[in-house]
């Protein structure tokens, strides 16, 4: 048997497990990550003049057409075998908590349930003033507007300077609280709160497990293991050495 501090067997052992996922974890379906140094959307826009209130209020076309090309990049995608190793890890363990900081939707598309969308989701709009959820994403050039209330409609994710949604937050932290392991997968772990989360559940002795090709800009930290790889490979690795005879 494989000794007790592996990775896989502290999964295999684990009660509850909070997973919480970032950019990495799509990248392999074709979605850009933020911050990969030449191919990351903030190496080559600035998050000032796409992602804040302000610059919706300054330029509301050119951010409309950013998102709405964003979300036809995602039609196109298709969730890779990360999103579905975690589908299976929630069949595994007694209880899982999913947690994504991304705003695609392709853990939902590949199985998840009652996914924690910590930055909202890209494929639904609300309005600017009211905010007033749209029930459908309008696939228009020019920004639509609000059918009760008349204001702009912008995409329903979570900009620079804004709270998180509140409900959301509350099961992120309270999954971290009471997690055996925590899985953070293909997150640089550098916007908050969502970096916090891993050391909550550390201090409360939960073994924190990084899946990811490097841990540039990573605090380690006790407790903390690395495991070096795309999560395409590594989750359904990592899963196939904690049940063996599945
Ligand atoms: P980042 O772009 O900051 O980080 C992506 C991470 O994925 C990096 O650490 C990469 O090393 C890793 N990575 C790349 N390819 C991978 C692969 N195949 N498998 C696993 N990991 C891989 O993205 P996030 O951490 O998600 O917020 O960024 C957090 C937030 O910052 C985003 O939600 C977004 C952004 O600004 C908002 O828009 C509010």
């Amino acid at each position: 048997m494989a000794p007790i501090s592996t990775p896989a067997t502290l999964l295999k052992r684990a009660r509850r497990v909070a997973v919480l996922t970032g950019a990495g974890i799509s990248a392999e379906s074709g979605i850009p990550t933020f911050r990969d140094a030449l191919s990351g959307y903030w190496a080559r826009f600035r998050a000032e003049d796409l992602a804040t209130p302000e610059a919706f209020e300054r330029d509301p076309e050119l951010v409309w057409r950013w998102y709405r090309e964003r979300r036809h990049r995602l039609r196109d995608a298709e969730p890779n075998p990360g999103h579905r190793a975690l589908v299976t890890l929630s069949d595994k363990v007694p209880q899982l908590t999913l947690i994504t900081q991304n705003v695609d939707g392709l853990h939902a598309r590949a199985g998840s349930t009652g996914v924690v969308e910590l930055h909202g989701n890209l494929t639904r709009v609300r309005c600017f003033d009211a905010g007033h959820l749209a029930p459908e994403f309008p696939d228009t050039e020019a920004v639509p507007r609000c059918a009760r209330c008349g204001s702009l409609l912008r995409p329903d994710v979570v900009w620079f300077g804004e709270l998180l949604p509140q409900a959301a937050l509350h099961r992120a932290l309270e999954a971290a609280r009471r997690a055996d392991v925590f899985l953070s997968v293909g997150t640089s772990n550098l916007v908050e709160p969502a970096a916090s989360l891993r050391w909550i559940a550390a201090e409360r002795g939960a073994a924190v497990l990084v899946i990811n090709p490097t841990m540039d800009g990573q605090r380690r930290g006790p407790g903390v293991h690395h495991l070096a790889g795309p999560a395409s490979r590594i989750l359904p690795e990592l899963l196939s050495e904690a049940w063996p005879t599945d």
